[in-house]
């Protein structure tokens, strides 16, 4: 099967090459704006195959989305990333554009793909990519829960001095600081994480999440891109496998919280069909708070953009 991912920057780059190492699909297509960039990197990670063991055939391509037909998923990393001093939202005017043409030449190749959304302000692009594929909601996704739930995890797992592996957890809402860590929904070895570490500690640390994209771009003057590729090219695998893997991930809510038309991260199944099913959690009045503080926050980004179009 055939996978695409668009933007050969650091993202799409680590995207493709995690696609081809762990043989997720038999065939990755990078597409890029930039001459010979994606030609350049696909063409580098072919030629790991060999010592890597993987036969995933990687090719790049310069803009010529003729040769994308037929892709069963479809990354899209297009866009600039945001630099210090800048938040995910102030990316939209330029990456709205992006993904709208990035999106029309994608559908018009493979019509029925899952378009995964990776491009910031992420739940917004996600609204965006929607609006110009025509889409089913849950053939057009964000990643963002899984990257923010890793970070959770990731601090998490330093902190107790345990493996990453053990900590399992949920978040929800938008990709910004309004995202919403789930303390009652996070274990570590199934013990829940409240019984393994004072209130203070598990505080600071959702902070931190929170503010986990910036912290990056802070410390090297670009966003991330080795957590964030890894994170859609997990999603890319839990649909072409149809695994049914239980992901935090953004989606056109329609009812679900009691929320309508807003695009934010919540807890699906992720399988061959796109969004499986949304699982729609009890929150507390606390949790449904903040819920509430990030659907408000990233519908104030979805006017702007229905403001631009
Ligand atoms: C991230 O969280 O790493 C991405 O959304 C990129 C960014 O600018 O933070």
């Amino acid at each position: 099967m055939k996978v695409t991912v668009v933007g050969a920057g650091n993202v799409g780059a680590t995207c493709a090459d995690v696609l081809a190492y762990r043989e997720i699909a038999n065939e990755v297509i990078l597409v890029d704006i930039k001459e010979g960039v994606a030609e350049g990197k696909a063409l580098d990670v072919w030629q790991k195959a060999p010592i890597n063991l993987y036969d995933t055939k990687t090719t790049g391509v310069t803009n010529d989305y003729s040769k994308t037909a037929g892709s069963e998923v479809v990354v899209i990393t297009s866009g600039l990333p945001r630099k210090p001093g800048m938040t995910r939202d102030d990316l939209i005017e330029t990456n709205a554009g992006i993904v709208k043409s990035v999106t029309e030449q994608i559908i018009k190749y493979s019509p029925d793909a899952t378009i995964v959304i990776v491009s910031n302000p992420l739940d917004v692009m996600t609204y965006q990519a929607h609006i110009s594929s025509k889409n089913s909601r849950n053939k057009v996704i964000g990643m963002a829960g899984i990257l923010d739930t890793a970070r959770y995890r990731a601090f998490l797992a330093e902190e107790l001095n345990v493996s990453p592996k053990d900590i399992q957890a949920v978040l929800m809402g938008g990709h910004g600081d309004t995202m919403v860590p789930l303390p009652r929904y996070t274990t570590v070895g199934g013990i829940p994480v409240t019984e393994m570490i004072a209130k203070d500690k598990l505080d600071a640390i959702i902070e931190r999440t929170k503010f986990g994209g910036g912290e990056l771009v802070k410390l090297m003057g670009t966003s991330a891109w080795y957590a964030p590729g890894s994170a859609a090219a997990q999603m890319v695998e839990a649909i072409v496998k149809d695994q049914r893997r239980v992901f935090p991930v953004c989606v056109k809510l329609e009812g679900e919280y009691g929320i309508d038309d807003c695009y934010l991260g919540v807890p699906v199944i992720l399988g061959k069909n796109g969004v499986e099913k949304v699982i729609e959690l009890d929150l507390n009045e606390d949790e449904k708070a903040l819920l509430e503080d990030s659907r408000q926050h990233v519908k104030e980004v979805m006017s702007v953009l229905d403001r631009l179009s």
